[in-house]
């Protein structure tokens, strides 16, 4: 299973695609079962149908959890690194953890939570939101964790897609100098979903919170009442594990699915070999556990691998910019993963931050979330890994449960910029616009993957044509990622960003559609579109053209209402960057707004707008470069 040398690496991935069958099976093998699978795969990527280890039984839990009781029940899974650097760390033994995560199963259990209903959780970065997570793992629930950063709006969308039952949260988030309502967003989404039976509080901030009998319980009440006894339920492969919303093109978040059996397989492969994981190592992966780089690479792929995993609760930048280096020091972490917008956010602060702390113990460093631009990585690679450390540009999306394209950690030869080979299980093939596979090298297309690999979505939430459509019809007989891509002469890959309209800013996924809706519920806004221009930390921000029913007298304060409203809406990530106030948007004649155009004009290249005379009146173009009002 695990990687040694560039040969290696070659032959299993040779294997991986001469007898697909053969070799996730013997990956699949070295993890606990209950009951063998009956078939590795079955699929028909025309329906959107992928199954994997089929029949076989198990329980995430047993691998992440009772499996490593005997011979590591002592070493930290978790070390808790809290928000204000001066409050003590927190080390959870697996032991202990295994212990928290049976008796919060059970408090499920006594409020009625049964295996397929499904959880909301909401929470910030403590330990409690791994042990939720766990726990509806351990019974059978279906956890669908929401990022602490959306809106009472989003939490309710969400909810009642997936018409959860119960509902996880805090009184209170610390996140740098603030302190951030957690339950008061939960109730103002709770007016909003009716299936909700019940919601469990965790202690955090001590913020004052309304607490409705019968339906609100403390968590730290709760947990004194239950045993730690708790077996873990069996669960067939293809049941499924969780639910993950994230943003696609057009309309509402889409309910990505996994399933138990191939995302424990794939998280935990590609965590032990793309970092390269030797046992007693720290991994610290500053995602939220909201977004799946934080499932996949904070929870399940470190955990069942029996490693620890640094949970961090605050932000990169408080009470300073030193503070990732500081928590490198104190917990002498061996591999950090985290992402460019960060890296890039650091950097401006200066060297300083960096001199102070003693990075020596770090052996791996790890980018995912966006493209890593060349001045970023090798600011990473050389004031943070010492120039010495491998650093493993990953490229992977929510829909694909782990990480597809990247090096191995100092086993595949690394080239700035570039995510390098796909892994092991994974065909990538580039496509062009009539859906015609690009061979060779030196070529450009849209990123699709062709073979089926365990970590792959399942459906969409309670809407499988969606998944259908989203993924597998734009080329017929392929996952299409929604990326555009480029190999280079060696065959390596490099990810050029989205090619439909997705946004990626800091690393977060946002629809344009999403945010227009957002602007267009605002009072007095006609119309909008939105589009994403490059920011220098961000990656990408988003820029907003909004047509408004009459001139606004305070342009300023009527662009700070907007943004009011897609906070609300949305939440503050989803914010726009800059808006712009137009009498008309570029429409071609049936009405498609040329967002082409407006991207130019966001990136300032207006004398260079190409062919405009399929719009229906090209004079709007005129206006917006003018800048309208
Ligand atoms: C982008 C995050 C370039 C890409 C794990 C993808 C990347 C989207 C990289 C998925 C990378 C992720 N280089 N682009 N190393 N990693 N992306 O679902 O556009 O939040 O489609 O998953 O992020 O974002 P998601």
């Amino acid at each position: 299973m695990r990687i040694k040398t560039f040969e290696e690496y070659q032959v299993a991935y040779k294997q991986s695609v001469d007898d697909p069958e053969g070799f996730w099976a013997e990956v699949a093998q070295q993890f606990q079962w209950r009951k063998p699978w009956k078939k590795v795969l079955s699929w028909d990527f025309h329906e959107a149908n992928v199954k994997w280890f089929e029949g076989g039984v198990m329980n995430i839990t047993e691998n992440a959890l009772d499996r490593h009781l005997a011979e590591r029940g002592n070493q930290p899974a978790i070390i808790w690194e809290p928000n204000n650097p001066e409050d003590q760390a927190v080390s959870i033994s697996y032991n202990v953890l295994y212990d928290r995560v049976c008796r919060f199963a059970n408090v499920l259990k006594k409020h009625g939570v049964k295996k397929g209903d499904r959880v909301c959780i909401y929470l910030p970065m403590v330990p409690e939101l791994t042990v939720a997570v766990l726990s509806c793992a351990r019974i059978g629930a279906i956890h669908s964790v929401v990022f602490g950063g959306f809106s009472a709006k989003s939490i309710a969308d969400r909810i009642n897609d997936a018409a959860c039952t119960m509902v996880i949260t805090s009184d209170g988030a610390f996140r740098g100098s603030k302190v951030i309502p957690m339950k008061e967003t939960v109730d103002a989404a709770l007016d909003q979903c009716d299936t909700v039976k019940n919601v469990i509080v965790m202690t955090r901030t001590r913020t004052p919170v309304s607490m409705l009998k019968g339906r609100d319980h403390w968590w730290e009440e709760e947990v004194k009442h239950v045993d730690s006894n708790c077996p873990a339920e069996p669960m067939d492969a293809e049941d499924t594990l969780f639910i993950l919303y994230t943003s696609g093109s057009t309309g509402k978040p889409k309910g990505v699915v996994h399933t138990c059996g191939g995302y424990m397989v794939y998280a935990s492969y590609t965590f032990a070999n793309v970092f390269q994981y030797q046992p007693g190592d720290i991994h610290f992966c500053t995602a939220d556990i909201g977004w799946i780089t934080g499932h996949s690479y904070i929870v399940y792929g470190p955990l069942c691998n029996g490693a620890t995993s640094v949970v961090f609760e605050g932000i990169p930048t408080y009470p300073d910019a030193g503070r990732f280096w500081q928590i490198v020091e104190r917990h002498k972490v061996n591999i950090i993963y985290t992402a460019p917008t960060a890296i890039r956010s650091l950097m401006s602060y200066g060297l300083d931050y960096v001199k102070k702390y003693d990075l020596s113990s770090l052996k791996t460093l790890g980018s995912v979330g966006e493209p890593i631009n060349e001045e970023a990585w090798h600011w990473f690679k050389d004031n943070i890994g010492g120039g010495t450390c491998p650093l493993v540009d990953t490229w992977w999306q929510t829909e694909n449960g782990g990480i597809m394209i990247s090096p191995l950690a100092g086993i595949t030869p690394e080239k700035p910029t570039f995510a390098t080979l796909p892994l092991p299980g994974i065909q990538p093939v580039l496509v062009d616009e009539n859906g015609k596979e690009i061979e060779g090298n030196g070529v450009s297309g849209n990123l699709c993957v062709k073979f089926p690999w365990p970590g792959i979505i399942r459906t969409t939430y309670g809407d499988h044509e969606r998944c259908k459509q989203t993924y597998f019809s734009t080329y017929p007989g392929m996952y299409f990622t929604g990326d555009g891509c480029m190999r280079d002469e060696d065959g390596y890959y490099r990810i050029t960003g989205r090619v439909d309209d997705v946004l990626n800013v800091s690393g977060h996924r946002i629809g344009t559609a999403e945010v227009e809706n957002a602007i267009n519920m605002h009072l007095g806004v006609v119309e909008s579109a939105v589009v994403g221009y490059a920011h220098d930390i961000k990656g990408q921000g988003i820029y907003a053209y909004v047509i408004t029913e009459e001139i606004p007298d305070d342009p300023d304060m009527f662009r700070k209402d907007i943004a009011a409203t897609v906070s609300r809406i949305i939440g503050p990530i989803a914010k726009p960057d800059k808006v712009q106030f137009v009498t008309g948007l570029p429409k071609t004649r049936s009405g498609k707004i040329m967002r082409r155009i407006l991207r130019k004009i966001s990136e300032g290249d207006v004398n260079n707008l190409g062919d405009i005379s399929t719009l229906l009146d090209p004079t709007v173009v005129e206006d917006i470069k003018k800048g309208a009002y």
